[in-house]
């Protein structure tokens, strides 16, 4: 894993825009993971900003999502849907027909599950954005989650709802289900880039880039497996290792 030193949040921004610009000028069908969640805001805008510079395109892009929460509408604004328009796709020209997201109102949650799996299967990921839990989440893959998971339904850690609670006017509204992409999903990436910020994400951070074991129980420790896998993290996020 390499990792790319930032000053601070808006520097990992930058540099995490730098990739994936880079990377879309050279592609003639690229196709991006993206993750939601308060890490990536930045990089999104920061695309914004370079696409009104007119330094980037998004027409030939396609996007698959981590993850959306069961049971709430696209335009709930706490869905993942919703983020993901306000935060990026309605400032730029992206097809709408490209974006992929897994659809938490589906009727059979069950068969949107294994259709997301293919549709990722028949469009392979070039780069997958990620953040990282406190606990090690990547996705909603909560600790325990098996290594060789595909798209699923999960049932939400306390502590996730509890983090993610502060979207939401209460605990209570936070859903209890979402569907994510499986880690095997997420392995099966071209390329990860993993995204982190701030003091809270120290110790998480610390216990990744670890020699301690690869294990379920901690699931980011997977992509110590994976052969391309690229950490943006900001100086308060690297507090607690040596590089
Ligand atoms: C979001 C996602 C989650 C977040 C993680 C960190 O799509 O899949 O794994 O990346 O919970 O969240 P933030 O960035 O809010 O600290």
């Amino acid at each position: 894993m390499d990792i790319i030193q930032a000053k601070d949040y808006t520097e990992m921004s930058k540099l995490a825009a730098d990739l994936l610009v880079k990377h879309i000028n050279n592609t003639k069908s690229p196709i991006l993971g993206l993750a939601t969640g308060s890490t990536p805001i930045g990089l999104y805008k920061e695309l914004v900003k370079r696409y009104k510079q007119s330094e980037i395109s998004f027409k030939h892009v396609t996007t698959f999502n981590l993850d959306e929460y069961v049971g709430i509408s696209r335009s709930n604004p706490n869905s993942y849907h919703y983020f993901m328009n306000d935060n990026l796709w309605k400032h730029i020209d992206i097809d709408l027909a490209n974006v992929n997201i897994p659809d938490g109102m589906a009727d059979n949650l069950e068969k949107e599950c294994i259709e997301y799996e293919e549709r990722i299967a028949n469009q392979p990921i070039d780069i997958q954005i990620l953040g990282i839990g406190l606990n090690g989440h990547i996705g909603f893959n909560e600790p325990g989650t098996s290594f060789d998971s595909r798209t699923h339904i999960v049932e939400l850690d306390e502590s996730t709802r509890e983090a993610n609670s502060r979207f939401f006017d209460s605990l209570d509204e936070v859903p209890k289900q979402a569907i994510t992409m499986g880690i095997e999903t997420i392995m099966k990436a071209k390329k990860v880039i993993l995204l982190v910020s701030g003091k809270a994400k120290a110790t998480t951070l610390a216990k990744l880039i670890s020699n301690e074991e690869v294990t379920p129980d901690f699931p980011a420790s997977v992509l110590r497996k994976h052969k391309d896998v690229t950490i943006i993290a900001d100086e308060e996020a690297r507090e607690k290792i040596k590089l």
